[in-house]
């Protein structure tokens, strides 16, 4: 059985993780950290009834994956709140799947660095969709065809949303620059004066419940091909970390830091 914890454990993602580790052959759910509803039942708290496993507040975080013996940690909180989470986590020598998004360049750093200093294994993603890996690929072979096309990035998310633009944005960006021989600047929206050079512009909406939507533009003189994905429901980043935190428990896989790539073999 793998012991699995949750950090950030009643959020929209955690509760959802929380249910599909509750319904894993292979799992036990051994914890849940969060700020909110602290001492409540996990089981009440995802429906299903008392699961005797309490909600854990973040300052806790080491005695409890001591005590429970948590084999993984599976973050999906604000980055700030990750960094630390993960900084624990290393010293505990638990492996790590995080999804939480908005890490700046030097939370980034910071991650990496606690990550193989302590020889952990760890997933991070800003996408654990299938679907959403594919489409990488796809706009990786695009690029290679269309480096001089213009290239732009829409993506939609819910209100709630808190970070601008998403993980998944950014990534799509990075990949782009990747097949490219020389980079191009990214820059966030339009506004007054704003002549088009060779920038890849990002844009981001916010409304209502929309779950998370990306497009890209390749937009040359005459013709546009545009490679879009949309996730219908956040199942979907769910089974992926879940799918990530049964792949880093086993036992061939070294300590490192690992992408939604290697979990999928693409
Ligand atoms: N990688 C993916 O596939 C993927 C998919 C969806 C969302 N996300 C990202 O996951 C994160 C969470 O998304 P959400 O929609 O579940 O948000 P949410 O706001 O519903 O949940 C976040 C939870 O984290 C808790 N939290 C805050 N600080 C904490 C701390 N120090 N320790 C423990 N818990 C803490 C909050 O109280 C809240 O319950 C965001 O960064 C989002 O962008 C990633």
């Amino acid at each position: 059985m793998i012991r699995v914890a949750v950090s950030g454990a009643c959020g929209r993602m955690g509760t959802l993780i929380e249910q599909n580790v509750l319904s894993a052959d292979d799992m036990e759910l051994v914890a849940g950290f969060d700020l909110a509803r602290v001492g409540e039942d996990i089981g009440n708290i995802v429906g299903g009834g008392a699961l005797g496993i309490n909600v854990t507040h973040p300052d806790n975080l080491s005695t409890e994956l001591k005590r429970t013996r948590t084999d993984v940690l599976i973050d999906f909180t604000i980055a700030d709140a990750a960094v630390k989470t993960i900084e624990t986590a290393c010293k505990s020598k638990v492996n790590l799947v995080v999804g939480t998004t908005g890490f700046t360049p030097k939370q980034q750093q910071q991650n990496e660095e606690n990550i193989k200093k302590s020889k952990i294994k760890a997933v991070i993603a800003p996408n654990f969709s299938t679907g959403v890996n594919v489409f990488l690929k796809l706009i990786e072979e695009a690029t290679k065809h269309l480096h001089n096309y213009d290239i732009e990035i829409i993506e939609a998310h819910h209100n709630q949303k808190r970070d601008a633009p998403s993980g998944t944005a950014i990534k799509a960006a990075e990949t782009i620059n990747q097949q490219l021989k020389e980079e191009k600047p990214i820059i966030y929206g339009r506004h007054g004066l704003a002549p088009r050079r060779s920038e890849i512009a990002i844009h981001a909406v916010r409304g209502g419940d929309i779950v998370g939507d990306h497009t890209i533009i390749f937009a040359g003189n005459g013709e546009r091909i545009e490679i879009k994905h949309q996730a219908h429901s956040r199942q979907t980043f769910a089974a992926g970390a879940i799918n990530a935190a049964r792949w880093i428990s086993r036992e061939e896989i070294p300590p490192g830091i690992y992408g939604i790539k290697d979990v999928l073999n693409l």
